[in-house]
Order: structure tokens, then sequence, then C-alpha cells
């Protein structure tokens, strides 16, 4: 199969796509802008190489040299012609003097006409040189804000051409002839759209932690069907180790939490800590990356008790398989635990998998917790900005812009089927999306949001 797509890219960059039979992804790409003048900048170079030639220590020195003779010749023609005054007694003596006088003034007479074409000739040159180097400085000019245009037009591209890499490498994969939405095992129907925000709230600290999760026990325990969760990574943006309780969605909002506060160790950061923001709740357990391991970590919030499970060898941890997008990577973003329909699980990447996203299902028989089945997809981790599973789809998520994220991507567990091209677009309030999940008992999603709270509703059809 073979597959071609122009990029418009504002018309300045032709990027050809290739999909080869294997897994390779190649862009090519021939820059159409207009390049700089380097032939106005050598024609510049020249003018001004020429004008320093013009003006030598040659011309200056020659001036010089007739004023000097002038100097010198003046005041002897005035003692010529005071002597010629004086022995001026009509005799041939006064006339040879007179000729004396005469020559002398024909030489300073000349002296004078040539004193006058340099005077005139310097002023040329210098009202010349004056506007050449007026013209030059122009010409610099237009060139310097040539260059840096190139030079922001150069990042500009840069960050395109980041960015449909990254697209690149998410398209070229079998997009294959599916044109039906995923399905999964879905009781509200088909996955279309998403509206929103329908709520946001900078909660009890607004501002203080840009890390952090949000949401709802899918499977509460009885009595405890509207409570809400948070976890704010309180050190560094990197780790925390408690829960804030609220018993409601509008105590969130208006910030009394009732219970409090859930630790689940005194110290911070220790082997349980909560590590990165993409952490759910489901039967009134957390689950979690477990600091600076390749595990997910449960904590049973009743019994107080944390269960680990390793996640397969070359599973990437401690912020080497982040999500990503064209300004940053976000850190310790390595697991992605996510709730819906069908239970719990975990999204990671794995060096096997060259960083592509790896799925794998929860298994949480009590007390035991069991890594069941795994997927291994062909999506790309570092252009993803997060992932989230609805009725056993896996979507993802890319960074658009300030305003808008977009669900790019689908893998379908049942079918296997994999989509690159959803075109579903999140509106945002703030611009990174930090966490984001699914919660099957009201078809929301919970996204925490540069320190805020935000919800979406799913729209099924
Ligand atoms: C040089 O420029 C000055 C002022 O711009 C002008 O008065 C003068 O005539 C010019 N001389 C020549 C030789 O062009
Ligand atoms: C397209 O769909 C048909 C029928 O469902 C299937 O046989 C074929 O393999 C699909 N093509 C690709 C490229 O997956
Ligand atoms: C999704 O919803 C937005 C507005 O909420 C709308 O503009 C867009 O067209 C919808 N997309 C689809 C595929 O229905
Ligand atoms: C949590 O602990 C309580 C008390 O030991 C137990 O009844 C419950 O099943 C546990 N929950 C999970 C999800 O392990």
């Amino acid at each position: 199969m073979k597959l071609y797509v122009i990029v418009p890219l504002c018309a300045l960059i032709t990027l050809t796509q290739q999909a080869p039979s294997g897994d390779s992804c190649s862009c090519e790409f021939t820059n159409s802008e207009r390049t700089f003048p380097h032939d106005k900048l050598s024609t510049v170079e020249d003018s001004a190489s020429r004008c320093n030639t013009n003006i030598t220590p040659q011309k200056t020195l020659e001036l010089e040299s007739l004023l000097l003779g002038l100097e010198r010749r003046l005041p002897r023609l005035q003692e010529d012609v005071s002597a010629l005054e004086r022995e001026d007694d009509g005799e041939l003596y006064g006339v040879t003097s007179l000729l004396v006088v005469e020559n002398e003034l024909k030489d300073i007479k000349e002296l004078i006409a040539r004193l006058s074409s340099i005077t005139l000739e310097h002023q040329h040159l210098t009202n010349d040189t004056t506007t050449k180097l007026k013209d030059l400085e122009a010409e610099m000019q237009e060139l310097e804000t040539y260059d840096t245009m190139q030079v922001v037009n150069g990042k500009l591209e840069n960050r395109r051409l980041r960015r449909d890499l990254d697209q690149c490498r998410n398209t070229v994969l079998p997009s294959t002839n599916s044109t039906e939405p995923p399905h999964g095992n879905c009781p509200h129907g088909q996955f279309r759209n998403i509206t929103g925000p329908r709520m946001s709230t900078a909660g009890e600290y607004p501002g203080s932690y840009k890390y952090g999760a949000w949401g709802r026990d899918p499977k509460p325990e009885a009595g405890k069907e509207s409570w809400h969760w948070l976890v704010m990574l309180t050190s560094g943006n990197k780790h925390s180790n408690y829960i804030r309780l609220y018993s409601s969605l509008s105590a969130l909002v208006g910030g009394v939490s009732t219970p409090g506060n859930v630790q689940i160790s005194p110290s911070n950061p220790t082997t349980n800590t909560i590590q990165g923001p993409n952490i759910v709740m489901y039967r009134g357990a957390l689950y979690y990356n477990c600091y600076n391991q390749d595990e997910v970590c449960r904590f049973n919030l009743t019994s107080k008790t944390v269960t680990n499970i390793k996640l397969p060898k070359g599973t990437r941890y401690n912020s080497k398989g982040n999500f990503c997008h064209l300004e940053e990577c976000y850190p310790f973003t390595d697991l992605d635990l996510a709730t819906d329909e069908s239970g719990i699980w975990v999204i990671y990447t794995t060096n096997q998998n060259f960083g592509n996203l790896v799925l794998s299902k929860l298994e949480d028989d009590e007390p035991e917790l069991r890594l069941g089945q795994t997927w291994h997809t062909s999506v790309y981790k570092q252009g993803v900005t997060n992932t989230f599973m609805v009725c056993g789809v896996l979507y993802a998520t890319r960074y658009i812009d300030k305003e808008r994220e977009e669900i790019f991507y689908s893998f379908d567990t049942t079918t296997g089927v994999e989509r690159f091209n959803l075109g579903i677009f999140i509106r945002k309030m703030y611009p990174n999306i930090l966490s984001l999940n699914y919660s099957p008992v009201d078809q929301i999603l919970h996204a925490y949001c540069d320190s805020y709270m935000v919800s979406y509703k799913v729209l099924f059809s």
C-alpha cells in the first residue's frame, strides 16, 4: 500500500509521506521558502569595499601637499611683489622682476585650479560615498530583517516539521479501510464526540499544583457513590503521598474536603509514593505508578495497604516514556491508568515496541492484582499527550494549540482495528492536559489542566 499525503503547511513546505510496506517512516521535504539573498549581500559587500578604495590616504595627501605648496608660495609672491614695488625704477630690472612675479602668479593660479578641482572631486566623492553608505545601511537593514524573519520562519518550520514527523509516524501505519467508528462493547452506542467544558474549577489550592488528577470511583463502596477524589503532585510536579476526598462534586468545587486526606505513607517520597499524574480510583483503591519503579501500585483506601504489580521487562519508567507535544514532554507520565465500563487498564511503552503505546488489562481479583491481556499499538507515544479508555477502546489525544486538543487515535481491543484520523476536538480552557480519564458511571471525561479541574461529556450515538 502506498499513501501520499501533501501537507499544505501554509504552502511553505511540501511534505511527502510514504508508507512503505514495512514499519519504517520517511519524510522528505523541499523548502520552497524564499532563500536568503546571498547575491544581494555580496553586492553590498562589493560596494562597501569600493567605498573604501575610493577614499584613500593618497587623496588626502595630494590635497595636503597642494595646500602646503600654496602656503609656501604665497609669502614668496608677497616678497617678490614688495621687491618689485621697491625696485620699480622703470628700468629692465624691474621688468624681469615683474616677469618673475607673473610666473609666480601663473604657478599659483595653476595650484589653485588643481586644488579646486580636487576639492570638487572630494566633494563628489563625499556626497557619493554618503549616498552609497546610506544605501548600504538601508540594504543591510533590509537584509537584517530578512534574516530575522528567516530565523523566526526557520523556528516555525522546524516546529511544523517536528509535528508532521510525529503525525507521519502516527499516520503511515495501517489506517486500513475502516470508516466505522470504533465500537467496542458499548452499552451507550458509538463514541461520537465530546462537549464541554461542562465544569471547571480551581479547587482549594488555585494555581498551586500544575500536575494532578481528579475523578470519581466508577465502582464505589456503598454510601460513597457521589464521592470525588483529588491527587495533586505536591512535590516538584513529580510525586505525592496522599489523596484528598470530597463527599460530592459540589463539595470539591466549593473546596470543602470531608473526609479529608488519606495518606499513603508519612514520608514522601518512599517506595509506594504516587509518581506522575495519570492516576485513577477504582473500587475503593487508588491505582498509580509506584515511585521509581516500573510497577503499578494499588493502594486500598480502606485497609491502607499497597499491592504492586511489575510491568513487563523493557517497560519505560522514571520519565523515559512520557507524553509529549511540541513544546514539552510531561515528566513522569510513563504510566497512564484508565478506567472504563470493563474495568481498569494501564497504558505504557516498552523498548520492544519502540516507544509505541502498549495497553494491558489489569485484573483486580482481590486480593490479587494481575496483568491481563496485552495489546501492542503502533501509535508513537511522543506524539501523544494523553490516553483514556471508553468501552474497551483506547483513545489518544494530541496537542493542536492552546485552545484545542485532538482525540486523533483509537485502538479497538475487540477487533484490533486502529484508527489515526478521528478528528474529535477537545476545547481547552488551559493549555496542558496533564491527566485525562473517563468515568463510565456518567460518561464524563475528567481532565486536570495546569492545576484546574475540568470535565467534558462524551456523546454517543
Ligand atoms: C554635495 O552635497 C551638497 C549637499 O547635499 C550639495 O550642496 C553639493 O552641491 C553637492 N556637491 C556635489 C559635487 O554634488
Ligand atoms: C478492508 O476490508 C476488507 C473487508 O472487510 C478486508 O478484507 C481487507 O483486508 C481490508 N483492507 C485492509 C487494508 O485492511
Ligand atoms: C463535535 O462537537 C462540536 C461542538 O461541540 C462540533 O462543532 C463538531 O462538529 C462535532 N463533531 C462531530 C464529528 O460531530
Ligand atoms: C480493600 O481492603 C478491604 C478491607 O481489607 C477489603 O474488604 C477490600 O476488598 C479491599 N479492596 C480492594 C480493591 O482490594
